[in-house]
């Protein structure tokens, strides 16, 4: 593996496109990134009472995500310490316990060892079970109903970590007094690309938008929910936002009209419910559409049609991106159904949007099989030097909604990530930047 440095230089937007292939870098990711970063786990809704339990990735590695009896939510890696089976192969349930189908060792469900077959006869009873629980993911945040686990007992806490982005967040997350629920079921589906590309456009990419998309606007045009979306008028202001990795690729200022949303029973619900939303986070702020999302590393989602997803690494060259229907849990079903509707055309394997994406990601990933393709530069550069901070009311650093500064931002805190850089020493970095920032501003 070549120098980290010579292949992404943030500062001055350049990308040597080997990191989508190589797999040593990809070891140094499962390792440094998602084995340091927050990574979602599951929805409140998806864990609705005790026992009830999802399992999921962090990076490559099983976990079960499971409800406790005292209402908390915990996790573990789903292998069990006998040879290394998962523990549970159902992706979700309700259990009291996980009994391994190889040779039927049990945990409980906080994971630890509960039962060993042939206790007596086989271990002469010496082992000790205490000491053969799952492992246990260390720290788990839950946010406004979101559950984010870490590996990294040096991560700062999920809030500190979010920083700027709950704004963004929030602006989608927080909008109705009894939050949102995931539609049951996950549409899952594997693409071969690399997983920073998905990544990468979703904290920061409007710009493929109006050419990617344009059979797909053009097929639904007529259709306001998804014309005024994907294709806004050349001069509609928006803005990118950019901090710690994270990225808000698309924050349209202007209201765009209630039929932004993924179908006309949910706009006609959206009117009606407004006063609720303005009251929660603020009449400015919910007029704005939030586009599409990151959370560093790979969970990402877009407001107006109703999706959340994450990027699941599988080998430097392939994804599994699981996506959810996210629907405000208090909408009449209609709406919910609308919504639910909306987002299977648009955004899901077979959506008219996702499938122009995927196709891509996979050509991009295809072209770098060669070996000159695989060495030669990007450029990331769009943009460069327009950024302002705390302008157009909007929180952070952030720049013209065509602009590349949140994959700049991306880039520039995976390279820390993947470097090595302990967590203190990326932030006190974060900080310095930040300051400069000022002081270029006071010259
Ligand atoms: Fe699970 Fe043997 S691998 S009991
Ligand atoms: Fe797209």
């Amino acid at each position: 593996m070549s120098d980290i440095h010579a292949l992404v230089d943030p500062a001055h937007g350049l990308l040597n496109p080997t990191i989508y292939t190589d797999p040593g870098i990809y070891e140094l990711e499962l390792e440094r990134v998602f084995g340091r970063t927050w990574l979602f786990l599951a929805h409140d809704s998806q864990l609705p009472k005790p026992g009830s339990f999802v399992q999921t990735y962090m990076g490559e590695d099983p976990v079960l995500v499971v409800r406790q009896r005292d209402g908390s939510v915990k996790a573990f890696l789903n292998q069990c310490r006998h040879r290394g089976m998962r523990i549970c192969r159902s992706d979700e349930g309700t259990s009291r316990a996980f009994t391994c189908t190889y040779h039927g060792w049990s945990y409980d469900l906080e994971g630890n060892l509960i039962n060993v077959p042939q206790q007596q006869r086989g271990y002469r009873d010496r082992i000790d079970k205490s000491s053969w629980g799952a492992t246990k993911v260390p720290r788990i945040a839950s946010y406004r109903g979101f559950h984010f686990g870490t590996w990294s007992d040096e991560v700062p806490d999920f809030v500190e970590y979010l920083g700027e982005m709950a704004y963004y967040f929030d602006a989608t997350i927080d909008r109705w007094d009894n939050g949102i629920e995931f539609v049951k079921g996950a549409a899952k589906w594997v693409i071969d690309c690399n997983w920073k590309l998905p990544a990468e456009q979703f904290a920061s990419d409007m710009y493929h938008a109006a050419i990617s998309h344009s059979s797909a606007m053009l097929a639904l045009h007529e259709d306001p929910a998804f014309h005024g979306l994907l294709n806004p008028p050349p001069d509609a202001p928006g803005r990118q936002f950019a901090g710690d990795g994270h990225g808000s690729g698309s924050f349209w200022l202007p209201e765009f009209g209630p039929d932004l949303h993924a179908g006309h029973e949910y706009s006609a619900w959206q009117t009606a419910n407004r006063d609720e939303v303005f009251r929660r986070i603020g009449a400015d702020r919910a007029v704005k559409v939030s586009g599409h999302n990151l959370i560093f590393p790979n969970f990402s989602w877009l407001g107006p049609v109703n999706t959340m997803r994450v990027w699941h690494p599988r080998g430097p060259g392939q994804i599994e991106v699981w996506a959810w229907t996210f629907v405000p849990k208090d909408a009449s079903p209609e709406a919910k159904a609308g919504m639910r509707r909306g987002t299977q055309r648009s955004f899901s394997p077979a959506g008219v949007f996702e499938t122009d994406d995927g196709e891509n990601w996979t050509e991009v990933q295809q072209v770098l099989r060669g070996w000159k393709s695989r060495s030669t530069e990007f450029n990331v550069q769009m943009g460069m030097g327009f950024e302002e901070r705390d302008s157009h009311g909007l929180p952070g650093l952030s720049n013209d909604v065509y602009s590349e500064t949140a994959a700049r931002g991306f880039y520039g805190r995976w390279l820390d990530l993947v470097d090595g850089l302990p967590w203190d020493e990326i932030l006190r970095r974060a900080d310095e930047a930040k300051r400069s920032e000022h002081a270029g501003e006071s010259r």
